[in-house]
């Protein structure tokens, strides 16, 4: 896990962006996952930015519904399929057909949620998964507790998720789901790039216990100890409950050229050979994140790769 903190969330939203662009560069029909809520925004922006300065060409990507409110109609302004129309789809000038999401409205839902798994698998998996983290601890809506092995199914949100949503909804909790579809931990977990991002001082807690906490269904988040390839981003807000910070800026600031931070580049390659946690070495491949990985214990391995400039706000 690769732990870069960043002065402000809108400094971490170009530091994103840049690293998206990078990858769609390399890919150019990538597979993003991408989340809803306040903390993703910037991403959004500084992307939207990139692609109305001529600076990237994100015309093919695809992406992916993270989670889904059951019950609210797909046009209703708050369901996440218009959140992200809106937010992603219009500003990046994507189609509706670059669009994957399971389908809340259908009468059986248990059904809908296989239906979204075997197109994430069709599609050929999630190339970077963006991700926030609840004050809880949660990721998608998989709230404490979730199996760390769970799939795309109906969740209960907790009082605590519903209140902290109900200033989407006019301040009343009461319009707020109580129900929602989301991909699993395990369904998270097979994503070949995962970048969390967390920024305010209300994301400290749950960003410890994360990052440096036991790896426990209590904070799902901490499942992604398990992943081969995740980047943290956090403002320093978010960041001051780390015990390990000065270690992580630490290692940020003196990584040697052959160890530049390079968090985002090509995936694996070849579709359909998605990560699974503990699986991040000696895996066949050309991507980044297997450089990333072999570079850390064999430096003549990654010296083929290209040198990549430190990160711009060290
Ligand atoms: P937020 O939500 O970005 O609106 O804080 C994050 C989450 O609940 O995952």
């Amino acid at each position: 896990m690769e732990v870069v903190i960043v002065p402000d969330a809108e400094t971490g939203g170009r530091f994103v962006a840049e690293g998206i662009a990078r990858l769609v560069g390399l890919k150019p029909d990538a597979l993003l996952g991408v989340a809803t809520g306040s903390t993703p925004l910037p991403v959004y922006r500084a992307l939207a930015a990139l692609v109305s300065g001529g600076e990237a060409d994100l015309s093919r990507v695809r992406i992916a519904q993270l989670d889904e409110y059951v019950g609210l109609p797909a046009r209703h302004p708050e369901s996440y399929r218009s959140v992200l129309a809106r937010e992603v789809l219009e500003p990046l000038g994507l189609g509706p057909e670059a669009f994957l999401g399971p389908d809340t409205t259908a009468a059986d839902l248990p059904a809908a949620c296989r239906a979204y798994e075997q197109a994430l698998a069709a599609a050929g998996g999630v190339d970077l998964q963006l991700l926030g983290i609840g004050g809880d601890g949660h990721i998608g809506f998989n709230e404490p507790c979730s199996s760390l092995a769970s799939r795309t199914r109906i969740k209960t949100l907790t009082e605590r998720t519903r209140g902290d949503n109900a200033r989407f909804f006019g301040g009343d909790v009461e319009q707020v789901p109580r129900h929602v579809v989301t991909q699993g931990v395990g369904t998270i977990l097979e994503a070949r790039h995962v970048v969390l991002l967390a920024t305010g001082a209300g994301k400290a807690e749950a960003l410890a216990a994360a990052v440096e906490g036991p790896l426990a269904a209590r904070c799902p988040a901490s499942a992604l100890q398990l992943h081969p390839h995740v980047t943290v981003v956090a403002d320093e807000a978010a960041a001051s409950r780390l015990d390990l910070a000065d270690y992580f800026r630490h290692v940020l600031a003196g990584k040697p050229a052959w160890q530049a931070l390079r968090p985002f580049g090509p995936s694996d390659g070849a579709h359909g050979s998605r990560a699974r946690p503990g699986d991040g070495h000696g895996r066949s491949g050309t991507g980044s994140r297997v450089s990333i990985m072999s570079s850390d214990r064999d430096p003549s391995a990654s010296s083929k790769a290209p040198t990549v400039r430190k990160p711009f706000f060290s």
